[in-house]
């Protein structure tokens, strides 16, 4: 199929694995590369300096055979010198004060004065390897002495050749490792996608894998896992309160279908049905009450309202609701005090909602403890913390129970025959956990102690508030 070996390549380059084996494959092969191509020139550098020595020791050693001019001595042994060179490496020229040629064994050229590189050609060599040749005079003469770049050539060769081989080597093993390295990634990163598919497809229960490396992909994964955790006690806390309602709302539902049926059957006697309407309104009333507390709790619970937090006076918000709930406690022969600190204690938050959970907490005291009951609000700060209590000497809630009261709709056993609806606490926790405030219900003993510990906000952070 045309097209289809580019859109493998393309996916192929696309993967981040891959990617990355080849990226490393190119370092070690270029890093290698570099580090031999120092090497080279370093150890050329080396023999150029040695080739140079070599020719100096030549030409000092033929120069001595001078003496004040007289240069028979010098032809000889330049002369002798050319003989025994055969290997044709080494290049002699001995010029007479008149340019005549006295010894050689290349073309009679004149070479510059001093250190200079003549190719083979100029020289009348063969082969194509340059030559290295000092020229000096020695009394009257011109003296030349050179050596061709042989070893430097060989050098060159064996190192290319090393290069070449071991490069392919390095580049072997890079891409092996490379891939062995791209492989192990892909296949975590496979197992990853294919735990995050089947979360897609609704399974909370399932868990990214750890290879107990501990290395980030590890750590990536544990942090998705403990998301996913939640996830899923989201999910559960979500279901689980639809069936709650659902469950609930069923008994208030059911009266109300009751009160319709008495209706119509009192139409059908032709006795007064007003008293059963009004039972009926008062029904569809309260599960309205339900529904809109249910609505406030969720919509709490989103936390859209700390956009509107403020600097509040626990003080004062305890003592509004105290002054509010002071003549209800006093109807229903209860005795309702308060204790504050008589300056403000200042934490983050929504004056409304706050006053909202204090009012159901002490609503509750008011509603569940018999007549008598004495009921105390307390404030105080505690270290970095603001501490309300709402304690009462009622019946408390058995420690089991606890947990549970907390949750929508949830009602203790006795309480079911009292007005409400099980939502007063639910509201206080969800106000609190938006408060980042801590709740907690223990005993009085007897009587029920509900404590909720604010953040305090120091008076330099108030200002910035
Ligand atoms: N101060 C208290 N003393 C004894 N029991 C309590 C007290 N406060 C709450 N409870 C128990 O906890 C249950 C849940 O309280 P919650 O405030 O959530 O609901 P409610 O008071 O029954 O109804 P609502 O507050 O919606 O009118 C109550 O039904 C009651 O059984
Ligand atoms: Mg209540």
């Amino acid at each position: 199929m045309p097209g289809t070996r580019s859109v493998l390549r393309d996916s192929l380059l696309r993967r981040t694995p891959v990617r990355l084996a080849l990226a490393f494959t190119l370092t070690v092969v270029v890093a290698y590369l570099v580090a031999v191509a120092v090497a080279y020139l370093w150890m050329r550098d080396d023999l150029v300096r040695r080739q140079d020595q070599r020719i100096e020791e030549l030409f000092t050693l033929l120069a001595t055979n001078t003496d004040q001019g007289d240069d028979a001595e010098l032809v000889e042994a330049v002369r002798a010198q050319i003989a025994a060179a055969k290997d044709g490496h080494a290049v002699y020229q001995l010029l007479g004060p008149d340019g005549a040629v006295l010894a050689t064994d290349i073309l009679p050229v004149a070479l510059p004065a001093g250190w200079s590189d003549q190719s083979a050609s100029v020289l009348g060599r063969t082969g194509d390897i340059p030559y290295r040749v000092l020229v000096r005079k020695v009394g009257a003469d011109r003296l030349a002495v050179g050596r061709d770049f042989s070893d430097l050539d060989a050098l060159r060769e064996t190192i290319q050749t090393a290069m070449l081989w071991s490069s392919l080597f390095a580049l072997a093993v890079a891409l092996g490792g490379g891939s062995v390295i791209a492989l192990r990634i892909r296949r975590r990163l496979v197992a990853v996608k294919q735990t995050l598919d089947r979360v897609a497809e609704g399974d909370l229960g399932a868990r990214l894998p750890l290879s107990g490396a501990d290395d980030d992909i590890d750590r990536v994964s544990q942090q998705v896992n403990a998301a996913l955790i939640r996830l899923a006690a989201l999910v559960e806390g979500m279901r689980q309160v639809g069936v709650d309602i659902a469950h609930d709302l069923r008994t208030p539902l059911g009266r109300l279908r009751n009160h319709i049926a008495e209706a119509l059957e009192a139409t059908e006697q032709g006795t007064d049905t007003r008293p059963t309407l009004e039972q009926a309104l008062a029904e569809s009333d309260a599960i309205g009450n339900t529904f809109s507390a249910l609505l406030r709790i969720a919509q709490i619970e989103a936390g859209a309202r700390r956009a509107r937090f403020a600097p509040v006076d626990l003080t004062a918000t305890l003592r509004s609701v105290a002054e509010v709930y002071a003549e209800v406690a006093e109807d229903a022969d209860m005795d309702l005090t308060l204790h504050d600190p008589g300056r403000p204690v200042w934490v983050k938050g929504d004056a409304e909602l706050l006053v909202q959970a204090f009012a159901n907490l002490v609503e509750n005291a008011i509603c569940h403890c018999p007549p008598g009951a004495a009921i105390r609000c307390d404030l105080g700060p505690e270290g970095h913390q603001a501490i309300v209590r709402i304690v009462d000497n009622g019946p408390g809630i058995p420690a089991q129970e606890r947990e549970k009261v907390l949750r929508r709709l949830y009602r203790l056993e006795r309480s079911r025959t009292t007005p409400g609806s099980g939502l007063g606490l639910s509201l206080v926790k969800a106000i609190a956990d938006l408060h980042g405030a801590r709740l907690s219900l223990g005993d009085a003993g007897p009587g029920l102690e509900i404590q909720l510990a604010f953040d305090l906000v120091t008076p330099g952070a108030l200002t910035k508030l």
